[in-house]
């Protein structure tokens, strides 16, 4: 299969990660999957999620993808009813799950760092949470191609992804500071001890990850980062906000109907 050309013509970038390198990856993936769903228990992270469907606006009769799907989360929150909503992961594992979780979705093994394997102008509308920041830049921008070149002219991206700096700490104290709100002190405490295991491990992950951006074979972004790979692509930027927290960006991005004749 061809790489697809970016939109100078220019063959978009050169290899993605090897097989090896990618079936540790996916593996890292599948055991962080046990407790990710702990993070349905903040706030920040719920809201983040719901943001996406907020922006895409899903509706009967749209084609939907949702590009690294994890755990279904924010597939979940676009499969209305009458909708038409595919998930693609590279982590082979998860699929099986989601499926469980979203049973009107449908679910596919597919890596970003390659062409995805869709037509052109298949999706009306793409969500992308909290997955190009684990790819190398090169890699981010070819992805964003790919999301471009999978959406119809006119269709719409809302993606997320970590902020630079991403703090796990500012999330876990927004997160207490909502669930006091809402469940007082004494039903945080009860739930802090509930998830204390889990939500060590998450930590635990998010320093993994932490480290592997600060080697290189993850890229966390600033909102002209994010803004510029989309543009790069070739979309449209309408909006960067600052969500889970303030340690992601989430934006929605169009991709230009097609000029009229
Ligand atoms: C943090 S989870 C995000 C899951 C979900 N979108 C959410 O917002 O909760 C990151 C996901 O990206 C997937 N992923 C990472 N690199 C990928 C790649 N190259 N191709 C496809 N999926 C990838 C992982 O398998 C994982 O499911």
């Amino acid at each position: 299969m061809t790489e697809p050309l970016n939109r100078d013509g220019a063959v978009a970038i050169t290899t993605p990660p090897t097989e090896s390198k990618s079936r540790l990856l996916q593996r890292f993936w599948e055991r962080y999957f046990y407790f990710y769903d702990t993070l349905n228990e903040s706030p920040p992270y719920r809201r983040m999620v719901e943001r996406h469907a907020a922006l895409l606006q899903p509706a009967a009769g749209d084609t939907i993808l949702d590009a690294g799907s994890g755990t279904a989360n924010v597939t979940a929150v676009l499969a209305v009813p009458g909708a038409r909503v595919t998930g693609i992961d590279f982590c082979e594992p998860a699929l099986e799950r989601c499926r469980r979780k979203v049973p009107t979705a449908e679910f596919r093994v597919a890596d970003l760092t390659r062409t995805l394997p869709f037509p052109d102008a298949t999706f009306d509308k793409a969500a992308c949470s909290l997955v190009l920041h684990y790819l190398v830049p090169e890699r981010q921008r070819f992805a964003a191609t790919e999301l471009f070149r999978v959406l119809r002219p006119g269709g719409a991206l809302a993606i997320t992804v970590f902020a630079a700096g991403f703090n796990t700490w500012r999330v876990y104290a927004e997160t207490l500071r909502e669930r006091r709100r809402t469940d007082g002190i004494v039903g945080t405490a009860i739930a802090g001890v509930r998830y204390l295991i889990n939500t060590s491990r998450i930590f635990y992950y998010v320093w993994r990850i932490k480290r592997a951006e600060q080697s290189g074979d993850y890229r966390f972004a600033t909102a002209e980062e994010l803004s510029s790979i989309l543009a790069g692509a070739g979309f449209q930027v309408e909006s960067v906000e600052p969500t889970m927290a303030g340690q992601c960006w989430t934006a929605l991005a169009h991709k230009p109907a097609a000029p009229l004749r």
